[in-house]
């Protein structure tokens, strides 16, 4: 693992590299916001769709290299419930994204030990997506490597909004009672339930916000923001994100 950080690490040029890479500091959960596929696509006069088939291609690249570092979870946002507000061929392709991608990756998410996961709302989605994801789920259940987690139809407050529905109802049952509610509780409700928070969020494109995006689970994460757009994002730039991070000093209130 070291080994592979030291090799794209020997490639960066940036002065804001740490001094050594700590094994210990390698965050365990980076969740990435990948934007900018579309301005991509018009850069190049090309079709919006273009972008997203390119994006495809640097997915398949982050995904590989963040299971030879060793990272435990990566969270990638494919698809938000703000983003059936696209023209209808634009949202089709791009459900049918995870589909392809399954389709030529899903031997070697298997053979490296890759769990795929899911987080989102299956409410709308197109059957032929929702098959290809539930069987790479089911297909790689028993695997022990990097958790790769999608966010397909994901939307944090909708998340919040059903977590609170189905708190209440089990107040409602007599099985909980209000004062007994802690954070825990909310963590246990949420479809991140089986994961720890991210450590490091990454967005691309020069969007600084968070788009709806673990609202709850970023309260205490590393931001890093970069103007690169998605499908220009490299090894290269994923290994710098994490470089910053390891010089962050995550202080959690304390001193
Ligand atoms: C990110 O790229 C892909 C998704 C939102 C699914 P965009 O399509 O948002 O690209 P821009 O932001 O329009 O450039
Ligand atoms: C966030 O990007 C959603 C995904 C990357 C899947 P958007 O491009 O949809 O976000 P906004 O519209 O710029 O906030
Ligand atoms: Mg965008």
């Amino acid at each position: 693992m070291l080994e592979i950080f030291s090799k794209w690490k020997a490639n960066l040029t940036s002065a804001d590299l740490p001094d050594q890479a700590e094994e210990g500091k390698l965050p365990q959960h980076i969740a990435i916001i990948m934007d900018g596929n579309g301005r991509w696509a018009k850069q190049k006069g090309l079709p919006r769709i273009a972008g997203h088939r390119e994006g495809m291609k640097v997915v398949t690249k982050i995904v590989r290299v963040a299971s030879n570092m060793g990272i435990e979870v990566l969270t990638l946002y494919a698809f938000s419930t703000e983003n059936w507000k696209r023209p209808k061929k634009e949202v089709d392709y791009l459900l049918g994204l995870p589909e392809r991608y399954l389709k030529a990756e899903l031997p070697k998410l298997i053979e490296n030990n890759v769990q795929v996961r899911l987080i989102g709302t299956t409410d709308h989605l197109p059957d032929h997506t929702l098959r290809a994801v539930e069987k790479a789920v089911k297909d790689t259940e028993s695997n022990t490597g990097m958790i790769l987690n999608f966010a397909l139809n994901y939307g944090s407050r909708y998340e919040m909004l059903e977590a609170v529905k189905s708190i209440g109802r089990l107040i409602e049952e007599g099985k909980l009672t209000a004062d007994s509610l802690t954070e825990e509780t909310i963590h246990a409700h949420l479809m991140t339930s089986q994961l720890n928070d991210p450590d490091l969020l990454i967005r691309t494109s020069g969007e600084i916000r968070l788009s709806n995006f673990m609202l709850w689970q970023l309260a205490y994460s590393e931001f890093w923001f970069t103007d690169v757009l998605w499908p220009d994002f490299k090894e290269q730039d994923f290994v710098e994100a994490i470089a910053v991070y390891q010089k962050r000093k995550r202080r959690y209130g304390g001193v």
